[in-house]
């Protein structure tokens, strides 16, 4: 098969590695890739990087099935292009995607079908959204106010008191910090408890749970600092056992797949439920409609089964004959970001040590920003590498990893150094 997969991050490396490894992929393309992706993929810049422009490719090179990385090409339409044009994709319909590109969709669709979630309220005025924070802030109850659209992952800010509530809103609706993204608001109760990261592969009917995982938002150790895109990441996650997941599956992710059917937007691809661990049980805090970053570094290592017969499968309808296969191991990824991410940070610099790392067992570098010169490699981006390793223990995969992330050197570097902390009994974070 011709597979194409689209996207840049490390992500989209993770998926090429494991497609890599299928006895069924001939020849994998990755649009635009980077140049870490282009060690196992043919890299194609589309001028424009437009659906009609990757389509075109896609049809051109006789692509059997092309898998989506970001949301914004979901939101694009991307997948519509290439079925109206009868190819073969991975990922929902720009209405589908719309669980995750639009939080008032997301959260009416919840309500409808009774997926646990905060209560919410939505706002199309300034005015009456400052009253309503300024409310329920007397009242005690801490907020969480959300852009309606995608704001690349900016668009929500957990607030603390009343100030930072009307703060944001101000920011949203009357600044417009992020466009027409905060043209509508979602007021939301604040939830407490651990955040996890449970991923499904859906064709629509049948729903295949992968390993949960663990994400890292927060740039410095203890969960400090501002977000990142995440930096770091562990799977499994022991605190989620077999009863807990039937939970998710039966609670959350059946009816949520259910209800987009029911509204007409049948979904296929990956459903990545976000979730927050609270004393009532698991309640969503978000749905994205594709796999996670740095999620799938962790996860697809840890899968057993063809990744290409899952993903065709899934297009196909098929899931119901499918079954998923996991190794019995665990895996840690922690990236590797330069200074200042996510703030302002310099590209350019000259990485060492990965060509070392290339012999080292059970490390698999993904890149997330990188780019070759003159038999250089350089930085190329906020994030720049996920390491990944695998072993039979959470400790073990950390302290290769961490062994691992010390062959390597570009100046500023800088990476979390308790990253699957929850799980090695040290240096606890608070949440
Ligand atoms: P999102 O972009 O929706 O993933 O939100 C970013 C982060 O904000 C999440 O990973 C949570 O840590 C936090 N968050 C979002 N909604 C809530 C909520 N209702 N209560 C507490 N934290 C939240
Ligand atoms: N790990 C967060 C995300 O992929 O959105």
């Amino acid at each position: 098969m011709r597979v194409l997969v689209i996207g840049s991050g490390g992500r989209e490396h993770a998926l090429v590695w494991k497609l890599a490894q299928s006895s069924k992929v001939s020849k994998i393309y990755c649009i635009p890739g980077n140049d870490g992706i282009a060690q196992q993929a043919e890299c194609v810049q589309v001028e424009g990087n437009n659906v009609a422009g990757i389509a075109d490719f896609a049809q051109g090179a006789r692509i059997d099935l092309a898998v989506v990385g970001p949301e914004t090409c979901l939101s694009d339409g991307i997948v519509d292009e290439f079925e109206k044009r009868g190819m073969a994709i991975f990922g929902p319909s720009r209405a589908a995607a719309r669980i995750e590109t639009s939080k008032v969709f997301a959260k009416a669709l919840m309500k409808k079908y009774g997926v646990p979630t905060a209560r919410f309220k939505v706002f199309e005025s300034a005015p009456e959204a400052r009253e309503f924070a300024g409310r329920l802030g007397a009242l005690g109850v801490s907020l969480v106010i959300k852009a309606d659209g995608l704001a690349a992952g900016k668009g929500v800010v957990v607030t603390d008191s009343v100030g930072e509530a009307l703060r944001a809103i101000d920011d949203l609706m009357e600044r417009r910090v992020f466009g027409g993204a905060g043209r509508r608001i979602v007021i939301e109760e604040r939830l407490a408890g651990p955040e996890v990261s449970v991923l499904a592969f859906t064709d629509g009917k049948v729903i295949l749970p992968m390993v949960p995982a663990q994400d890292h938002k927060r740039v410095f150790d203890r969960d400090q600092g501002p977000n990142t895109g995440g930096m770091g990441a562990y799977a499994p996650v022991p605190l989620v056992g077999g009863g807990l997941m039937e939970e998710v599956r039966t609670k959350i992710l059946v009816p949520a797949v259910a209800g987009l059917a029911a509204e007409g937007h049948p979904y296929k691809g990956v459903l990545y439920a976000g979730l927050m661990l609270t004393s009532e049980g698991p309640k969503v805090i978000e749905f994205n409609a594709r796999f996670g970053d740095p999620e799938t570094q962790v996860i697809l290592p840890l899968l057993e089964s063809d990744l290409v017969e899952v993903l065709e499968a899934t297009v196909q309808g098929r899931l119901a004959a499918t079954g998923l296969r996991w190794k019995d191991d665990c895996a840690v990824t922690v990236v590797m970001a330069s200074g200042g991410y996510p703030g302002r940070y310099e590209i350019g610099k000259v990485i060492q040590g990965l060509d070392r790392l290339k012999r080292h067992p059970n490390v698999t570098v993904f890149h997330a920003g990188t780019r070759r010169e003159k038999g250089n490699w350089l930085t190329n981006g906020g994030r720049v590498l996920n390491v990944t390793a695998v072993a039979p223990t959470h400790q073990a995969a950390a302290a290769i990893a961490y062994s691992a992330l010390e062959e390597l050197a570009f100046a500023g570097a800088h990476y979390r150094r308790d990253i699957a902390h929850q799980v090695l009994g040290a240096g606890k974070a608070d949440h």
